[in-house]
């Protein structure tokens, strides 16, 4: 379904042309994963001695890659990666020390018979294309941009990005529908990410900063153990911690709906959540449902109007309150009330953000 969205000129828009692709050539992973296998642990370790790449204390292990921050350019030439295979086959690549800390982290894990792989690391600009195609196709633009980077500003570039895999019982659980349901293994997991470097990136509740949904998998080596103990233990993400955002507790008011389950309308919230995070030195401070009457008919027409090719079946408003400070697009300093959201969908579609702003 093509989606064409209203020309009400954002900062979101702004900020996507802003971040075009980089041209970068970096390696492999995918949020999905794939196969299944019998062997619990992982198979792993050629080195790359072919790499000719210069060693990794060149890089900086604090490096923020995200929505609005791509790969910086030198990267490559200062990432030194090993390659491994996982149970079910496959290669990946991961930055030298980030592998080293991660065998750590797995063999305590494993100690307490906890299974883990690794089912991506370090992604080729091509690959995370792939694999943004494919969940555009599977599950539709939105998302698909909830959950996977646009090319060049992927944190998987890097090679400190780990998706873990989980292997329960001896079977290899790898889809994400999958693995989000083992909370009580994901908890054990992420208590023992610090001690070893690692933060969890995408937190839940925080998707208006870190611009994705939760993802218990996505684990982010940062090469200090301190530091990593430090950011868990406040419970902040790493662009709050680095100071790269204003953050502030936003209120959800979901009001009473006839028509949609709480569970459907907080999934609407976290669509516009992750579109907000790409919004430029804004804070956000409120997301309101605007109420059943917002589904009329003439809404509904209205968003399959918008959105060409769309056979849209319930549209629903939010409306917004956020500070905009030195944003490309709003007056600076400027206190926005009032911000429309509209999403729509059809079928058994999931919400779609059809437009936004006024
Ligand atoms: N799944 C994360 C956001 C990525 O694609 O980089
Ligand atoms: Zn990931």
């Amino acid at each position: 379904m093509k989606r064409f969205l209203c020309a009400v000129l954002t900062a979101a828009m702004l900020a996507a042309l802003a971040s075009g692709c980089s041209s970068k050539e970096t390696p492999a992973d995918s949020d999905t994963a794939a196969a299944s296998s019998e062997t619990a642990s992982s198979v792993a370790e050629t080195k790359d001695e072919a790499s000719s790449a210069p060693a990794s204390d060149g890089i900086d292990y604090m490096v923020l890659v995200n929505k609005l921050n791509p790969l910086p350019e030198d990267w490559e030439d200062k990432l030194e990666c090993v390659t491994v295979k996982n149970s079910v086959g496959n290669d990946v690549e991961v930055e030298k020390k980030a592998y080293d800390a991660y065998e750590k982290l797995k063999a305590d894990l494993e100690s307490e018979d906890i299974f883990v792989d690794l089912d991506s690391a370090r992604r080729s600009v091509e690959e995370q294309q792939r694999i943004m195609d494919e969940f555009t196709r599977d599950h539709g633009a939105d998302y698909a941009a909830k959950t996977v980077a646009t090319p060049g500003y992927s944190e998987h570039h890097t090679g400190l990005a780990l998706d873990l895999y989980l292997i329960v019982d001896g079977n290899d659980v790898t889809e994400n529908d999958d693995m989000i349901q083992y909370t009580d293994i994901w908890a054990k997991i992420h208590e023992k990410l610090p001690r070893y470097g690692f933060i969890l990136r995408y937190l839940e509740g925080k998707e208006h900063i870190t611009g994705y949904g939760y993802e218990p998998w996505h684990i982010r080596y940062i090469d200090s153990a301190d530091t990593a103990n430090e950011i868990t233990s406040k419970g902040v993400t790493f662009e709050e911690y680095l100071g790269a955002v204003k953050s502030s507790d936003v209120k959800i008011d979901l009001g009473s709906s006839e028509i949609f389950s709480e569970d459907e309308l907080k999934e609407a919230v976290i669509q516009i959540k992750c579109k907000f995070a790409s919004f430029r030195d804004c804070e956000l401070h409120s997301i309101t449902y605007a109420g059943d009457e917002t589904c009329s008919d003439e809404n509904i027409a209205r968003m399959n109007d918008l959105d060409e090719g769309a056979e849209y079946t319930q549209a629903i408003k939010f409306t917004s309150e956020f500070h905009a400070y030195n944003s490309p697009v709003f007056d600076p300093d400027s206190e926005q009330k009032d911000y429309e959201w509209w999403l729509a969908r059809g079928g058994e579609d999931g919400w779609q953000l059809v437009t936004w702003g006024y």
